[in-house]
């Protein structure tokens, strides 16, 4: 299964990922690596794996690509011959325009349980609205934000000495389960999706 993965921080479910596929527990590649922030810890991170890690200007907006960086994508996706498109801590909405390519092989990792918070910084969310646990959810990504059929999730508790940063550093621990299992289900078409329900054999 040959993946592309969008990111815009870090890295670390990028990392999760691609150090499976080197060791041949996720029976995938990733065939290349693009973010939309020149400086991200993502790009560095890929790089020093060893995969190809691309930057591309994303345009005037701030919470979408414009045309141009949107058709850049999928040209550099389509030219890896990319299978499905992993979004690993990327910050910018995917549109219409890009998702008719890779319709329902885009999927996406969200720091909270859907459909709570979706949107931004969910940590933060779930510790001001005090709930007693949250996770992170791996669902498939539609016209909606954070909306599309879940495929997996993890609950992770809400300690009372939580803050933003433990909370969300426990979430990204549960992160790097889920992900990698997620998409070692999709590679072994164990996943069925049905309307909104996703079934596991
Ligand atoms: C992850 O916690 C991911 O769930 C979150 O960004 C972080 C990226 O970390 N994504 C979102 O909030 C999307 N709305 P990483 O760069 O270390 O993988």
């Amino acid at each position: 299964m040959r993946l592309g993965i969008l990111g815009s921080g870090a890295g670390s479910n990028m990392a999760a990922i691609a150090e499976q596929c080197a060791s041949g527990a996720l029976p995938a590649v990733v065939t290349v690596v693009l973010s939309d922030v020149e400086n991200a810890g993502i790009l560095t991170r890929a790089r020093d794996m060893g995969l190809s890690a691309t930057f591309i200007q994303p345009g005037q907006y701030r919470t979408k690509l414009d045309e141009a960086a949107e058709e850049q994508f999928v040209r550099v996706l389509k030219e890896a011959e990319v299978e499905w498109v992993v979004l690993a801590g990327f910050m910018r909405l995917i549109k219409a325009d890009f998702l008719k390519h890779f319709w329902h092989k885009v999927i996406n990792i969200h720091p909270s349980l859907l459909p709570s918070f979706p949107g931004l910084e969910a940590w933060q969310q779930a510790l001001d609205y005090g709930v007693k646990f949250t996770g992170c959810t791996v669902h498939i990504v539609d016209h909606g934000i954070d909306t599309g059929p879940i495929l997996g999730q993890e609950t992770v508790p809400v300690l009372d000495a939580d803050t933003p940063q433990s909370l969300h550093a426990r979430i990204q621990e549960a992160e790097r389960r889920l992900y990698p299992a997620i998409i070692h289900a999709l590679a072994m078409e164990d996943i069925r999706i049905q309307g909104r329900r996703s079934f596991q054999k």
